[in-house]
């Protein structure tokens, strides 16, 4: 693959490479915000390569290290020097499905009061998704989704919040900028529109440019997280800090708000957010599930591009994967990741515990040429897996129901449509006992924005949900604790 060659600025003196990349507007992913942990800001010096620091040791391999490459947020690199980018720059993810809930693509809504095109845009922490739609019709010209670039700041929202903090919010607010615009362009509609946003409190305040200070220190109060105008666009409302208006909006699209009867809604982000409830009362929580349901933090992990593995079974010991539009493996994206667990687990080459197998634990689980599974990417996903798992026990004990009242469970996010609901069930993701009431919905999120631009009274109905809606704060709870601790392990397998 042809690599993007960089020369380091002559203002980079005494910047690490990723500041003088950053500095210089070209993206880099930087998953752990720059602590030298994830290991995803690889360059390779085409000239002499600066000794590694040992964090770049632990995390290269020596013939890497012999190769002259480096961790751009660990090394310092004279100007001028040449440098190759080796983190792949993923624009093209795969455009995400809406839910199929009262047909958005094909059912034109009632109409709003707006005519000509406009976007509906679920602002994801790893990944930005963008519908538009006809209006009066209400009829969905196109979907498109790409990389949240602002992971040149970090994966998750604790390392932009605090990136913010640390004078970057102007460029994160550009970078979000740049990438609707990006999107317009990419669904033929290169100029400004009226646009409706959901998505996450972090990346609903990074957009506006608001202070994230309080949103990263208790009692972690955001700014402003009411349904109001920014310019051209429309923000919908968010609960909270941490239930953002992407859950409200799932919750509107799923009509959870509607129901007389008991319903679950998991999203399944970067943060797990979830909603219990009914037209009676809805409570939610969220939990810092990381982004290894998105191929983050995942040692060949990538978002849902072209040739990411997104299928995978295992037999007498060897993988064979399926891959996004049929492209050669680029990496493992989140559905991949799921499934790469199961079939671990499930051909006894990892116990319950997450220990591979002595022959992978050095060098992990080959899934493709260049595609393996470590045994840090299952602790990733033992994480992640434990909190979703948890919050929603909790969610339901909190509610003051149990599973057979639940009438039916909706499964979202970038994922959520293509989640082999069995192996997600099979690694201890989601209840057996719900299994039958799933029902995997896309992006909900998304979803919900086209509504609300179909419709104005979508959005109050939004409104009054998040002015209702109760959250139950999970971080301190013993009882999340201690599930939390329990839904580490793997569920047994038949026969053993
Ligand atoms: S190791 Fe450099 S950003 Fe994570």
């Amino acid at each position: 693959m042809e690599r993007r060659r960089i020369r380091i600025s002559e203002t980079s003196k005494g910047q690490t490479v990723l500041a003088s990349l950053q500095e210089q507007g070209i993206y880099m992913p930087a998953f752990c915000g720059g602590m030298g942990t994830c290991g995803k800001c690889r360059v390779r010096f085409t000239g002499d390569a600066p000794a590694p620091e040992e964090a770049e040791r632990a995390l290269l391999t020596p013939q890497e290290i012999g190769d002259g490459v480096r961790l751009a947020c660990r090394t310092h690199a004279p100007a001028g020097a040449l440098l190759e980018l080796l983190s792949g720059d993923e624009d093209a993810i795969e455009a995400q499905t809406l839910i199929a809930l009262g047909g958005p693509e094909d059912t034109p809504g009632a109409s709003g009061l707006v005519t000509g095109t406009a976007a509906a845009v679920d602002l994801g922490t790893t990944t930005i998704a963008m519908s538009l739609v006809e209006l009066p019709s209400g009829r969905v010209i196109g979907t498109a989704a790409g990389v949240n670039h602002q992971r040149a700041w970090g994966a998750d929202v604790i390392s932009r919040i605090s990136a913010a903090c640390n004078g970057k919010g102007g460029a994160m607010q550009e970078s979000v900028f740049r990438d609707l615009a990006l999107l317009r362009g990419k669904l033929g509609h290169p100029g400004s529109l009226p646009m409706v946003i959901s998505g996450n409190t972090t990346m609903q305040h990074l957009l506006q440019g608001l202070s994230c200070r309080t949103l990263g220190t208790a009692p972690y109060t955001p700014v402003d997280i009411s349904l109001h105008r920014y310019g051209e666009m429309t923000i919908l409302p968010g609960i909270s800090t941490y239930v953002g208006a992407d859950i409200v909006s799932g919750i509107v699209a799923c009509g959870m708000d509607r129901s007389e009867e008991i319903c679950v809604l998991v999203d399944l982000g970067t943060n797990g957010e979830m909603a219990i409830g009914c037209r009676d009362g809805i409570l939610c929580a969220s939990t810092a599930a990381g982004p290894a349901f998105e191929g983050g933090n995942i040692s060949c992990g990538t978002a849902g591009i072209p040739g990411a593995v997104c299928g995978v079974e295992i037999r007498d010991g060897k993988a064979m994967v399926e891959t996004i539009g049929g492209a050669p493996p680029a990496g493992i994206c989140g559905t991949g990741v799921v499934e790469t667990v199961y079939e671990l687990l499930k051909e006894g080459l990892m116990d319950e515990t997450g220990l591979l197998e002595d022959e992978y634990c050095d060098d992990g689980f080959p899934l493709a040429p260049g595609v393996v599974f470590t045994g840090k990417d299952i602790r990733e996903v033992q994480l992640a897996k434990a909190a979703v798992r948890a919050g929603l026990e909790v969610l339901i004990k909190e509610y003051g129901t149990d599973y057979d009242h639940i009438k039916k469970v909706w499964i979202a996010g970038g994922f959520g449509q293509k989640l082999n609901l069995e192996k997600a069930v099979g690694i201890g993701l989601l209840p057996e006992e719900l299994m039958d009431r799933m029902e995997p919905v896309g992006n909900s999120s998304l979803a919900g924005a086209v509504m609300a631009l179909r419709d104005p009274a979508a959005a109050e109905r939004m409104e009054k949900t998040a002015r209702a809606a109760r959250e139950t704060p999970l971080s301190g709870s013993a009882v999340f604790s201690e599930l939390y601790m329990d839904c580490m392990f793997f569920p047994e397998q038949d026969g053993e």
